[in-house]
């Protein structure tokens, strides 16, 4: 359960969620037509040293019991790349990965010389990553800074102590960020955004249909998924559900251009047919929207 103000580290509540993904970032940079080729998620899990979250990494058989498959992390990376990389030829220096996690686009993109990389995310989950990327050697590739920060708190003050520069275009990343924040820190996570964005700026984001039946998936994973590694972490109970605008309709109504791409169109874009995949997470995966928004220059 969610408190306000709650805290975690990377292998509690939501922080157990950045490790998740990295798994699953993971097993799909293994596959032969990888859509991201992330070397660093591996390091991070095996970091981590959390048993079920190895057994992901390493026992391929089980992957054939994941509830979503590799073929959503592998899109749904490539869709955030691609955002970064359409702004940085189009000459922004400036990003802001909101809830980065264990997102090494830092160190494995190729960044234009000048860009500036702001991460934010909760203080532990940042030093876990900075551990992990330090022990490895790892160079970032782009001027990287470090916000730690909660996002239901002042982000925007925090983020221009760094070196933030609202007068030129930024481009934002949310990548699964929206469902684990409350309504009203949402909405003023969209408003600050708004409000840091010189024209030129671009964002994407994603999130699922709030309609998705969340008792369901919870007895899904109780009953079917108990003694897999899919079954450790209960989504479910960290997520919100509560009344939200809705990004697209209100970043349009700020004058922002914004276009939505379903899963099915993106499997298209990149060329992976999408496996089916068990109800009720069919649903849930089927309901995403990645959305696109530009601020007119
Ligand atoms: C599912 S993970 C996604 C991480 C990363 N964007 C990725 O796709 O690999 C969710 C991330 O959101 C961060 N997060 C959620 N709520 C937050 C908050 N209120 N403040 C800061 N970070 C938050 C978590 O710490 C976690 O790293």
């Amino acid at each position: 359960m969610r408190t306000e103000g709650d805290t975690w580290d990377i292998v509690s509540s939501v922080g157990m969620t950045a490790l998740f993904v990295a798994a699953m970032r993971a097993v799909e940079s293994k596959q032969p037509d990888a859509l991201v080729h992330d070397e660093f998620a591996a390091l991070f899990v095996a970091a981590a040293d959390d048993p079920d979250m190895n057994q992901l990494l390493n026992d391929r058989e089980l992957w054939a019991r994941s509830p979503l498959g590799t073929e959503f992390m592998g899109l749904r990376s490539k869709f955030f790349d691609d955002l970064f990389r359409t702004a940085a030829e189009a000459g922004v220096r400036q990003a802001v990965i909101l809830a980065a996690g264990l997102d090494a686009r830092a160190y494995r993109l190729d960044w234009p010389q000048g860009m500036v990389v702001y991460e934010i995310d909760q203080p532990k989950v940042l030093e876990f990553k900075r551990q992990v990327l330090d022990s490895a050697g790892a160079t970032p590739k782009a001027d990287r800074r470090e916000v730690a920060v909660d996002l239901r708190d002042n982000w925007p003050a925090a983020l221009i102590e760094e070196g933030f520069d609202p007068t030129v275009p930024t481009v934002w990343s949310a990548e699964g960020l929206l469902p684990y924040l409350p309504g009203a820190a949402q909405d003023a996570l969209f408003a600050r955004i708004a409000q840091l964005s010189a024209s030129g700026s671009t964002l994407a984001c994603d999130a699922f249909d709030a309609d998705v039946d969340l008792a369901q998936l919870a007895d899904l994973q109780a009953e079917q998924l108990r003694d897999t590694p899919f079954g450790t972490v209960d989504f479910t109970s960290l997520l919100y559900t509560d009344d939200r605008a809705d990004p697209a309709e209100w970043l349009t109504d700020q004058g922002w251009t914004t276009t939505i791409v379903p899963p099915e169109e993106l499997a298209e874009r990149y060329d992976r047919p999408l496996t089916a995949v068990l109800e009720p997470y069919a649903e849930m995966f089927n309901s995403i929207k990645y959305l696109t928004a530009a601020k007119p220059a």
